[in-house]
């Protein structure tokens, strides 16, 4: 019996502050922050720079919301702007996962959505909305992600990856053996893909904990070298935890191409089930990692899970990316330069 399909839904809806249709920016100049940066209703996060502002998005279950600050500590206390809800019913509901990126000098917003109270393995997809020059700017509907050898799958948390100029989009869908897997799509453009080619399955122990998924798939850059970090596991388990495939060169799209690690990061210091992360550059070109994690021992699927910040780290050949572990609330972190 199949229950993957509910393995990231947040079962309370969002809000922990009033939402606006034009969001407060928050603009403290701390020299550090404490984590978490949003307490609850903090799962599935992005974040990205872009012109003075940190941009921060995590799944609300019915719409979509962007906080935006000038530092981690701004966007503690940002007012949460909301950019899109919809009720088309094929993309009402469960929505889930939104990311902003940046494609040829326009901003597209991509999240998962489906039908209500259907998110099942047949109901559930990802669309793109076309922004503007700023992640900050209106939104309207540009379409669903249909890879053409599988355009109805079931398909959630997708991700835009780049390599060598190349756009892919990166997501989870079920493979033909049924596992919750990753997937990997050429784009020809910001709303349109090819065929999709299967990436990773949960095969090893520590993506089976509880039920085997692989899922939020997260692009790294560093030094010439591609990673897609990803989120391993069921998150009603303290065994979620992020993975990492690196990219080895040869034809992007064939899963011989890249090489599976992991685990890398998992519950440490009372934070449980650490995943579905993101990576982001501050101005000054460090990396940080985005991600949730919950206060649960047991691991959540729930709004108890809350967002947390930290600088990535690199071994001494500067490209192998150390995730180090959830690091305490108590500790200050300095902000972002
Ligand atoms: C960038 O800022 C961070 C946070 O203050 C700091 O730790 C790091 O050393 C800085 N990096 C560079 C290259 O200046």
């Amino acid at each position: 019996e199949n229950e993957w399909y509910n393995q990231c839904l947040p079962r309370t809806p969002a809000t922990i502050r009033p939402t606006s249709t034009t969001g407060g920016v928050g603009t403290a100049t701390d020299a550090t922050f404490q984590n978490p940066i949003k307490p609850s209703q903090g799962p599935d996060p992005f974040m990205v720079y872009d012109n003075g502002y940190y941009y921060l998005m995590t799944t609300t279950g019915s719409d979509v919301q962007i906080s935006r600050g000038t530092s981690m500590t701004a966007l503690k206390a940002a007012t949460p702007k909301l950019v899109w809800s919809d009720k088309t019913p094929n993309r009402c509901c469960s929505v889930w996962a939104p990311e902003v990126h940046k494609i040829s000098g326009k901003w597209w917003l991509y999240y998962s959505a489906g039908l209500a109270g259907n998110w099942n393995h047949e109901n559930q997809w990802v669309h793109v909305l076309e922004g503007g020059s700023s992640p900050w700017d209106t939104y309207t509907y540009r379409g669903r992600l249909e890879p053409t050898n599988a355009p109805d799958a079931w398909a959630i948390d997708g991700s835009i990856l780049t390599v060598n100029g190349a756009l892919y989009l990166v997501f989870a869908g079920v493979s033909p053996a049924g596992l919750q897997s990753l997937f990997i799509a050429p784009m020809s453009n910001a709303y349109t893909v090819g065929e999709r080619s299967l990436l990773s399955e949960p095969t090893d122990s520590w993506e089976r904990q509880g039920f085997p998924v692989n899922e939020g798939p997260a692009p790294l850059y560093k030094g010439g070298v591609t990673y897609l970090a990803f989120s391993a596991s069921s998150c009603r388990t303290a065994g979620y935890s992020l993975g990492l495939l690196k990219y080895n060169g040869g034809t992007v799209t064939s899963s011989s191409s890249w090489t599976k690690s992991g685990p890398h990061f998992t519950s440490a210091n009372g934070h449980y089930g650490p995943g579905h992360n993101a990576f982001f550059t501050s101005p000054n070109g460090s990396i940080y990692n985005v991600y949730h994690a919950t206060a649960k021992t047991t691991g959540a699927c729930d709004g108890s899970r809350y967002t947390m910040v930290q600088p990535l780290t690199f071994q001494s050949d500067g490209v192998t990316p150390n995730f180090g572990v959830p690091r305490p609330l108590s500790d200050n972190i300095p902000e972002p330069q």
